[in-house]
């Protein structure tokens, strides 16, 4: 992939497409004359840090109802491993997952990432994940769903990384995987760019070291970010979404009361309490259908549910809700509602809850990979049973509702690929064995 040319585009379309890109040209463009841009830096101290690398809520900025907001920008880096696991391998990734946290604050200005591995990953050992570990290989999980086997993402390993700086993401990767992968999508030289140091760290060690770099996909979150990125396939070319809105159906969400504690999702017993597990589906969206087809009150009706939009609780984009998407009350109509002709995406999936709790925590971001409008759906839970049940509440094959233009949102997103992962307690994150010490 070349580099975006920047003439015609604003700032934020400009930096987000770099960082869809990738390498060190989009690294040197995204600096352009700015080299001096101030990151803050990580820490020395590796046991200030949290045991599971998933525990990043407390480290991001709320907003005054106590609302978390996920980072801007996001890379999702698909591993294979160059060989087979060993000791020599586990320092060499260890290494180099501490020289990006000594390089980076772990915060929404500096850099979150998680390591997580593949049931695939783990096949190749003799023992099996013990019973505390819930992995199965990824499935279908939908009757609307058609994938096959290429489409169940088995590579061995998956990187989130996560910042608001587009600067630190780029930077980052190169540090990881070094310019000769990193470059492969691009022809522009290097500039600006050292990559022996990454945010004035030395760089010793580089994942690449161990494994090579397979797949990568890219996204955004945030108010701005949907009207910025508007050139791909499934976007109408002039559509209403007001600017406050972070995603691009339109609405705020993953409010405090719609998302579960860390310590619901983190694994309680065995070698890898303390560790998560990891879902991530690739998803097309429909947009223009969504914003074409339907009014405002539709489409809050399908988003919340039919009582939401009676009683406009929601407002153009969800100024209206606080901490919470007020679903409550709305969950035990799920069912009449559905005899009635329309059921609500957050109504039908809150039946998941448990004690009044969601039992997944989101962290999905839209896309404009492969120049089609989507959304990598990423969520952490306790066991992967925890997202199955949840997607089923979504999908609601038990309701009494004959046709799925008026299932939520189903009519407007269509699942591409699913993986599976475990993403271990820090201290086990180099590389596991299914039963570490
Ligand atoms: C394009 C795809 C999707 C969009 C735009 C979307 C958007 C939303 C919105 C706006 C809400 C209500 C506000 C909130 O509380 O966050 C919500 C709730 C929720 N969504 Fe989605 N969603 C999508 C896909 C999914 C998928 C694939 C799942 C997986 C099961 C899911 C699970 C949930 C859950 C668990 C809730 C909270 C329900 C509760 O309050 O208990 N969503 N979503």
């Amino acid at each position: 992939m070349s580099l975006p040319d920047p003439e015609g585009l604003s700032r934020r379309e400009y930096v987000k497409s770099l960082v869809a890109v990738g390498g060190a040209g989009a690294l040197s463009a995204c600096l352009g004359e700015d080299d001096d841009i101030e990151i803050p830096s990580g820490t020395d101290e590796f046991d200030d840090l949290p045991a599971g690398q998933h525990e990043w809520d407390s480290f991001f900025e709320a907003d005054e109802h106590g609302n978390v907001r996920l980072p801007r920008h996001h890379v999702l880096a698909y591993l294979e491993l160059n060989g087979e696991p060993t000791d020599t391998g586990r320092e060499t990734v260890e290494s180099a997952l501490k020289t990006l946290e000594r390089a980076y604050e772990w915060s929404n200005d500096g850099l979150v990432f998680t390591i997580g591995y593949s049931p695939s990953y783990f096949d190749r050992y003799e023992e099996s994940l013990p019973e505390s570990v819930d992995l199965p290989a990824p499935t279908t999980l939908t009757p609307l769903e058609d994938l096959n086997d290429d489409d169940l993402d088995t590579y061995d390993a998956l990187v989130h990384f996560a910042s608001d700086e587009p600067v630190a993401l780029l930077e980052a990767e190169l540090a990881m995987f070094g310019e000769a992968d990193a470059l492969s999508g691009s022809d522009a030289e290097p500039q600006n760019t050292d990559s022996d140091t990454v945010n004035g760290v030395t760089v010793e060690d580089r994942l690449s070291d161990v494994f090579d770099l397979a797949d990568r996909r890219t996204g955004f979150f945030g108010a701005g970010l949907p009207t910025a990125n508007t050139d791909a396939t499934g976007i109408p070319d002039d559509y209403p979404i007001p600017e406050e809105a972070p995603m691009f159906m339109g609405f705020r969400g993953r409010f405090k009361k719609s998302q579960p504690s860390e310590e619901r999702v983190t694994i309680q017993d065995g070698p890898f309490a303390g560790g998560t597990t990891q879902h991530v589906s690739k998803i097309r969206q429909q947009l223009d259908q969504w914003w074409e087809q339907d009014s405002q009150a539709v489409r809050v009706a399908k988003m919340f549910s039919p009582t939401h939009e009676r009683e406009d609780r929601v407002g153009e984009y969800g100024e209206k809700l606080t901490d919470s998407p007020e679903v409550e009350d709305v969950v035990e109509q799920t069912e009449s509602d559905a005899s009635g002709g329309m059921v609500g995406h957050a109504q039908k999936t809150a039946r998941a809850r448990e004690d009044g709790s969601p039992i997944i925590l989101r962290r999905d971001f839209d896309t404009t990979d492969d120049d089609i409008a989507g959304l990598h759906f990423v969520s952490v839970q306790r066991e992967i049973e925890d997202f199955v049940k949840t997607r089923e509440a979504m999908t609601g094959t038990d309701l009494p509702i004959g046709s799925i233009l008026n299932n939520g949102i189903l009519q407007y997103i269509s699942v591409r690929r699913r993986g599976n992962f475990l993403i271990p307690p820090r201290e086990h994150r180099a590389l596991p064995s299914p039963r570490p010490e």
